[in-house]
């Protein structure tokens, strides 16, 4: 009995002392930090030349990696998001909101934003009642950074992320961040109005076998939200036998790194000497960063699978935005409309849809040699 007590004891005790070697502190005191929503407000416009989305007033937070910006910010009185801001004020006039920890949720005046010695990132109303949290304490994290492709991660000591904004998408997705049909994220939900920062009726949603855009009927809610299908991404199309289906080209990955795509099917292969087909190979060669390195070679009647969801840039001459494209290193090639004179960059190249309309072109970039 006594033994067995003791052998209680001890493992009770090495249960004390593994605890306690677990909670003692891992993030260095140098990369705690502890934000106060307090202070100055700035406008939604500091200048007259831009004016971040939802013209709301709000604090940036000192954490900050060029073009993204954490803030807290609002659209009605002592009601804050915690959110970040893309955008550099020279290259756009609206600077979006690409993420948001607390939808819904808005916490008041004073409220925290911080990375505690666990390795918790915690946002709080200035009473401690905790609204957000990354659950990461005794996880291993040892610093939190914003990564230049606007994903927030806590990593441990290996560089592995513990945690990543890009996990939890609110209603926008940036280069490189995916929505995933194994594991998740699945979705991006809008907000219900320029003032109003809680869910709104749009999600968008990827399934098994199609990216889905759904609308809720909102007044007929028995029981929780019925969704019904508004529309899909992709375009219908007939094939011979008078069957609709959703044309695959609009999959960025459809055709690889980089391919001609027709009627969901990956055709051909661009080179600067013409088409040839395609297989798995195909790619472009890495131009470099040396403007007198590069050329572009032409295609004409493509688009570019960004095109479907965004305006471009422009009116603009082609030539304009050939020189927006050499002189970013990272541009692979640019796309541009004669009709409209609008320009897109683009930074991936991946599957490039044939279009009927003559008045589309793509340019490549590729080595000289
Ligand atoms: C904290 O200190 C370490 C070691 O000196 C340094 O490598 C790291 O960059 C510092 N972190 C910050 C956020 O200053
Ligand atoms: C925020 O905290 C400061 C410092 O504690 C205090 O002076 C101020 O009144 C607080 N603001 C509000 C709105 O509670
Ligand atoms: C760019 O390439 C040209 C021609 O090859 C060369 O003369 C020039 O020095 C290069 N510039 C830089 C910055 O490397
Ligand atoms: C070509 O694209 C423009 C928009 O860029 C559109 O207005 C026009 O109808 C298209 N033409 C054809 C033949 O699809």
């Amino acid at each position: 009995m006594t033994a067995y007590s003791s052998l209680v004891s001890f493992i009770f005790i090495s249960f004390l002392f593994s605890s306690f070697s677990i909670s003692i502190a891992i993030v260095p005191a140098n990369e705690t930090f502890h934000y106060v929503n307090e202070g100055e407000l700035r406008l939604g416009s500091d200048y007259l030349t831009f004016v971040s989305e939802y013209a709301p007033t709000y604090r940036p937070l000192p954490a900050f990696t060029f073009p993204f910006q954490l803030c807290f910010y609002n659209t009605t009185p002592n009601a804050y998001t915690l959110a970040l801001r893309m955008g550099a004020v020279r290259t756009q006039t609206v600077l979006p909101w690409v993420w948001e920890a607390n939808r819904g949720k808005p916490v008041r005046e004073n409220a925290t934003f911080s990375l505690g010695s666990d390795g918790n990132l915690i946002l709080a109303e200035a009473n401690g009642q905790i609204v957000w949290q990354t659950n990461t304490a005794n996880k291993g994290v040892v610093g939190f950074a914003i990564l230049s492709d606007g994903n927030m991660v806590l990593r441990d000591s290996k560089g592995n992320f513990v945690w990543q904004s890009f996990d939890s998408p609110t209603d926008t997705l940036l280069i490189g961040q995916s929505l995933r049909v194994k594991g998740g994220p699945y979705k991006l939900v809008s907000r219900e109005s320029e003032t109003n920062n809680v869910d709104g009726v749009y999600s968008f949603v990827i399934e098994p076998k199609r990216l889905a855009l759904l609308y809720t009927y909102r007044a007929n809610v028995r029981g929780g939200a019925t969704w019904s299908l508004l529309n899909t991404l992709f375009d219908k199309r007939e094939n011979d036998n008078g069957m609709i289906f959703e044309d695959e080209c609009q999959l960025p990955n459809r055709c690889g790194k980089f391919g001609l795509c027709e009627d969901s099917q990956c055709v051909g292969c661009p080179t600067p000497n013409g088409v040839f087909a395609w297989s798995k190979d195909c790619d472009t060669k890495p131009p470099g960063c040396n403007a007198s390195g590069f050329k572009y070679y032409e295609l004409k009647g493509v688009n570019h699978f960004t095109i479907k969801y965004t305006g471009g840039n422009g009116p603009m001459k082609r030539s304009d935005c050939e020189s927006k494209c050499t002189k970013d290193c990272k541009c692979m090639g640019y796309f541009y409309h004669t009709d409209r004179s609008r320009c897109w960059i683009a930074y991936e190249l991946k599957t490039l849809s044939r279009v009927a309309n003559s008045t589309h072109y793509a340019y490549i970039k590729t080595p000289i040699s």
